[in-house]
């Protein structure tokens, strides 16, 4: 995600922002800049792509004296990676800079409202909506301004704000995005992030959702939403600066995975309005809806297997077919593209060489082709007609996890919108359906904090020579990232089978011994399911199995069972798949693998 570095005090401020953004690196982002004041006016360096671009701009900092700046590296969500796009935003005369992580949900109602008294923008980006609304509420007292914002935003934020007519003070607030300060030993520092500070201090505050923080280059102060100054106390920081990077956690996998139900929720909430699903950059009208006669689903990888998932999804709730491709198949297939044919793309990080190719296929042939894309403003982003970003934030481990989940809740949330609006869902079933849907980061959460169960059953396959995955219709496609999770970092051979198809072939590898995961959530099929359990384990298979809490009956069959939280029929893969990934995590980690950057692979695959 994006990061944020403030400071005041003796030193010259941009050398200090430039060494705080680059410990803020591995978080990803696509454009950096620094604002500081020289003791006149507030100037502003910002530039898309790499940090060293804005150290050779400034000359390491030295063409922006001053000793008071903030600084920001964006990971772009409104609006694409460039220059002006960039922070530090202004407000119209320069006199107020923003610098902002997070998401202004209702950015658009606000800017239309300054629209309406004669404010204009220069970017697309919510945080210059920010500087402006400030403009409109100062009058003089900062803090007043700042609170007065806050009652107005919608969403989530960390902002670190200069005022010119301040010029001895820097603030921050926050609302559901980190942001921690301290005190340095030649003045005070704001970042969003640990790593950005321990070699100033290891001394910080962390500042709470809707805490305001005042500094000069001796003082802070903190304040409530109500300006009332509230007492904080400091915590110091023990982690090493590497540790700091994955925010205390072992590994970036184990971070994201831990991720996961923030993804979710950024990735639905700000699409659920009024107990309706509005999902504006789709850019078609309900009769465009009705008027799908086909919806082809093209990726690679897990994303693909988000398309497998999400097949059943559309057919069974919105009774669309749904044909879904690996993208290097469809792109050399000669596809069938009849009018009515919905292209969905899907990828993390819009750059995957097939994914592009296909999607250029597609149009070419005159279908019209939806992104569900993670990264903004990448090819993909750029090339399809319409994108539905996923909000899982970057994602670092090659292993994908967040993304994957994010990836799967735009797909649940396009299938109830199409099944809505094409009369096979109805008002109350929506509602049953979204309140479902609000419990999932929970539910995902609690199966996280179990992790020491899979773990201890983890050890005990590190030897394992090959495993297998068996599910039924939605639990198929479960089967298929949960096997590709467990390949891919642990280097055991893996499979992932219909169960129905054991017969014909595979079961004759089952040995004494052999691991084999069953996902049994689709209560028609538990019977069926539990039948494959049985010839598998007559042939010595071990069996673990992962099921609906309630399902007790698989106990008498399977030799080792998780439950997953009840929750709809169409949303269970977002729960089986956790601990498909704790496993997959844990024997790579016992194998002593290398977990975050597994051999041969690469995050983004930019070539064919
Ligand atoms: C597996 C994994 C890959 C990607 C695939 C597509 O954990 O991450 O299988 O899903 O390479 O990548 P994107 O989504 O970037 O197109």
């Amino acid at each position: 995600m994006c990061g944020i570095v403030g400071y005041i005090g003796d030193e010259q401020a941009a050398p200090i922002l430039l060494d705080g953004l680059s410990r803020l690196e591995y978080r990803g982002y696509d454009s950096a800049g620094m604002a500081v004041y020289d003791g006149q006016k507030i100037n502003v360096v910002k530039s898309k792509g790499r940090l060293k671009i804005l150290n050779e701009l400034t000359h390491g900092g030295e063409t922006l004296p001053g000793m008071l700046g903030i600084g920001h590296t964006r990971w772009a969500t409104h609006g694409e990676p460039s220059d002006t796009n960039a922070h530090p935003h202004y407000n119209s005369d320069e006199s107020i800079v923003v610098v902002h992580n997070g998401i202004i949900e209702n950015y658009l109602k606000l800017k239309k409202k300054l629209e309406a008294h004669g404010y204009e923008f220069r970017s697309e980006t919510d945080t210059e909506v920010i500087a402006q609304l400030l403009d409109f509420y100062y009058k003089g007292n900062p803090l007043q301004a700042i609170t007065k914002i806050m009652h107005r935003m919608e969403g989530s934020y960390a902002l670190g704000i200069i005022f010119k007519d301040h010029p001895d003070e820097l603030y921050a607030v926050r609302k559901d995005s980190p942001l921690i300060v301290g005190h340095a030993k030649t003045g005070n520092i704001i970042a969003s992030d640990v790593p950005a500070i321990l070699r100033y201090t290891r001394d910080v505050y962390f500042i709470e959702n809707e805490e305001i923080v005042r500094m000069t280059k001796d003082t802070m102060e903190f304040f409530n939403v109500d300006e009332e100054p509230i007492e904080k106390t400091s915590t110091r920081i023990e982690w090493d600066v590497n540790a700091a990077e994955k925010g205390g956690y072992e590994h970036f996998m184990l971070k994201e995975m831990y991720e996961q139900p923030k993804a979710i929720t950024d990735t639905f909430s700000p699409r659920i309005k009024d107990g309706k699903i509005v999902i504006e950059e789709l850019g078609m009208t309900d009769e465009e809806i009705r008027a799908i006669k086909k919806i082809m689903i093209v990726a690679c990888g897990s994303a693909y297997h988000t398309g497998m998932t999400s097949k059943y999804i559309y057919e069974g709730l919105a009774r669309i077919p749904v044909e879904v491709d690996l993208a290097s198949e469809f792109r050399y297939r000669n596809p069938i593209l009849e009018e009515g044919t919905l292209v969905i793309i899907i990828s993390q990080s819009g750059e995957t060489a097939d994914s592009l190719a296909a999607l250029r296929e597609a149009k070419k042939r005159g279908a019209r082709v939806l992104g569900i894309v993670n990264v903004v403003g990448s090819s993909i982003a750029r090339e399809a007609d319409n994108v539905m970003y996923t909000w899982a934030g970057p994602e670092i481990a090659v292993a994908t996890t967040k993304a994957y989940s994010a990836q799967l809740i735009a797909q649940y949330l396009l299938a109830m919108k199409f099944a809505y609006v094409r009369g096979k869902l109805d008002d109350a079933g929506l509602a049953s359906m979204l309140d479902d849907l609000r419990e999932l980061p929970s539910q995902v959460e609690m199966l996280l904090n179990n992790k020491e169960k899979i773990q201890k059953f983890a050890n005990r396959y590190l030897a394992a020579r090959e495993v297998f995955f068996i599910g039924r219709g939605i639990d198929y496609a479960i089967s298929m990232e949960g096997s590709l999770k467990l390949k891919e970092i642990s280097y055991i051979h893996s499979e992932a089978y219909a169960a129905g198809e054991l017969k014909h072939g595979t079961i004759s590898l089952i040995e004494d011994g052999t691991l084999v995961t069953a996902v049994l959530t689709q209560p028609d099929l538990y019977k069926k399911m539990i039948s494959n359990i049985v010839e598998v384990k007559t042939r010595g298979a071990f069996v673990l199995a992962v099921t609906n809490t309630g399902n007790t009956e698989v106990e008498k069959t399977a030799d080792y069972v998780i439950y997953i939280p009840e929750t709809n029929r169409y949303f269970t893969n977002s729960l089986a798949i956790i601990p498909l990934q704790l496993f997959g995590y844990y024997v790579s980690i016992g194998k002593g693998c290398d977990v975050d950057k597994p051999r041969n692979l690469a995050k983004s695959v930019t070539v064919e």
